[in-house]
């Protein structure tokens, strides 16, 4: 598989460091919110696969894990479609939303499922990206915790896939052209 990685952009050490900083300033925020309120932690598959499995541990509070879809990719594409298919949505009436993603690239993923989360009556949302693509359709997307900022090109990796494959590399790489 390692043949494929054309090289590592981001190492395991580098991610995890990261994952635990977005923790405790997550986890900051959160501590203010009312103990009464419920706090939906809304993972999207399955990019956010292995983020979301790491960042939850950084997050001490009673939370409710929701999981749902999205896919924006025909098949061997590295260019997102323009319509991302959205799957069934969580129940967030009333509660305190963390959407948490892979990347933000056009960034029509995040404001789609965004917008449907926020007809859905929650008290309030926050996004969390473990990257974001240096272009202006990613920058413009409302973002709260951002773990890299990247470069335009395409990654793979520790969830992220290439038509399914390379999501159990530990690291963030490029593949090979
Ligand atoms: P967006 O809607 O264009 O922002 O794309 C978001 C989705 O496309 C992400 O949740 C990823 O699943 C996928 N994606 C975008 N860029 C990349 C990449 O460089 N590598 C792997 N997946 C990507
Ligand atoms: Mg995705």
């Amino acid at each position: 598989m390692i043949r494929d990685i054309d090289r590592i952009l981001i190492a395991r050490g580098a991610i995890s460091d990261r994952v635990r900083s977005l923790g405790e300033a997550i986890t900051k925020h959160l501590e203010d919110v009312d103990a009464d309120q419920e706090i939906a932690l809304v993972a999207v598959m399955t990019g956010s696969l292995i983020f979301v499995a790491d960042l939850m541990r950084h997050l001490p509070m009673k939370i409710r894990i929701q999981l749902m879809t999205a896919s924006s990719y025909i098949g061997k594409s590295t260019q997102t479609n323009s319509d991302p298919v959205i799957g069934k949505l969580p129940n967030v009436k009333d509660m305190h939303v963390l959407l948490v993603d892979d990347i933000l690239d056009s960034g029509k993923t995040l404001t789609r499922i965004r917008g449907k989360l926020q007809e859905l009556n929650p008290k309030s949302i926050q996004s969390c990206v473990l990257l974001r693509k240096k272009l202006p359709s990613a920058m413009e997307v409302p973002c709260e915790y951002v773990g890299f900022e990247i470069e335009d090109e395409f990654v793979v990796g520790y969830g992220l896939d290439y038509d399914g494959y390379y999501r159990n590399f530990p690291d963030i790489g490029v593949i090979c052209p």
